[in-house]
């Protein structure tokens, strides 16, 4: 509470932080089932199974100076997801960039992230079988301000994670809206007062509760192969191709806890973070306890050209 302000007011500030307006009081526009709405009048039935039954698939585009990273490399999987689950797909390739650049366009989006969820939509009724033929999936899209991301001062000093045990479901290739567990290792490492939590399966390191994990160890990239017990990340695929092409040594195998904390360096990958480093695992120093050169060189080259080749 910030004394002195009403409820108005610290309404107006909590939701002008979240979009990062700096106080700018700007209704977002969303996007919901081909409409452009307000955000406050956006809405969705209580019977979306979204809702009630995390039968729903998302994906998550970076967007720099207003344009959008690896966008077909998102939409690919998004169209894997889907077809995973045997859920239809609403909308045409073309449909998706036209409402994510409407999006970007209409809430003026430098540099931030857009949001997109498919569910499958909304039978008028609670039940555990899909609905037959005929429901419409719900789709929704929103973006999220974030000034500065690609100049993230965390990059400098790096992350610091702890291990947690992996309690999600078996599919977590597919990137499903059932973020639960995710959510749950997240507060535990808030709790102990770090920066995000490694996953770990039968002794061995699946990913982070939102990014895949990678040490590096005499010059060598390791990071765990592709399989249902990852989801196959986006900015994986192309932080590996870039490392390739630099000439750099990519092992695609699983690693332990132990091996991680007497790794060189350690980072991570995703969407919104790009390539972070890691710094400590579980309260011991990795290498030097400062930001490696691969991490720093693999950020580099990822921002270089992603941004080239963003639309
Ligand atoms: N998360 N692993 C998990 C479990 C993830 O949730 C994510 C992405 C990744 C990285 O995938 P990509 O490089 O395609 O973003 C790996 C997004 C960013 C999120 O949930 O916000």
């Amino acid at each position: 509470m910030v004394a002195g302000l009403d409820d108005a007011a610290l309404w107006a500030q909590d939701h002008a932080d979240a979009r990062g307006n700096q106080g700018d009081i700007m209704t977002r526009t969303v996007y919901v089932n081909g409409d452009y709405l307000p955000e406050d009048q956006a809405t969705v039935s209580i019977f979306d199974r979204g809702f009630l039954m995390a039968d729903g698939v998302y994906e998550v585009v970076s967007v720099l100076d207003g344009k959008l990273l690896d966008f077909e490399g998102h939409l690919v999987r998004l169209k894997r997801s889907l077809n995973e689950l045997a859920m239809d797909n609403p909308l045409s390739d073309d449909d998706y960039l036209a409402a994510f650049r409407g999006l970007v366009e209409r809430n003026a989006l430098a540099d931030g992230l857009v949001y997109l969820q498919v569910t499958r939509g909304n039978p008028g009724d609670r039940d555990f079988a899909y609905p037959a033929a005929g429901t419409r999936p719900t789709v929704v899209m929103f973006t999220q301000a974030k000034p500065g991301l690609a100049d993230n001062p965390a990059a400098q000093t790096g992350w610091r994670v702890i291990s947690i045990e992996d309690q999600r479901w078996s599919r977590r290739d597919i990137k499903t809206v059932q973020l639960l567990y995710p959510s749950m290792a997240k507060m535990e490492a808030k709790a102990q007062g770090v920066d995000d939590a490694w996953m770990v399966e039968d002794g061995v390191v699946t990913e982070g509760t939102s990014n895949n994990a990678y040490i590096v160890r005499n010059g060598a990239i390791v990071t765990r192969a592709l399989s249902n017990d990852i989801l196959h990340g986006i900015t994986r695929a192309a932080v590996l191709r870039f490392a390739a092409e630099a000439q750099m040594q990519v092992e695609e195998r699983s690693f332990t806890i132990a091996e991680a904390q007497a790794a060189d360096e350690a980072f991570i990958t995703s969407a919104s973070a790009f390539v972070m480093p890691v710094v400590e695992i579980d309260g011991a120093a990795i290498g030097t306890g400062q930001v490696g050169p691969v991490a720093r060189r693999l950020r580099e080259i990822y921002l270089e050209e992603s941004r080239k080749a963003a639309i």
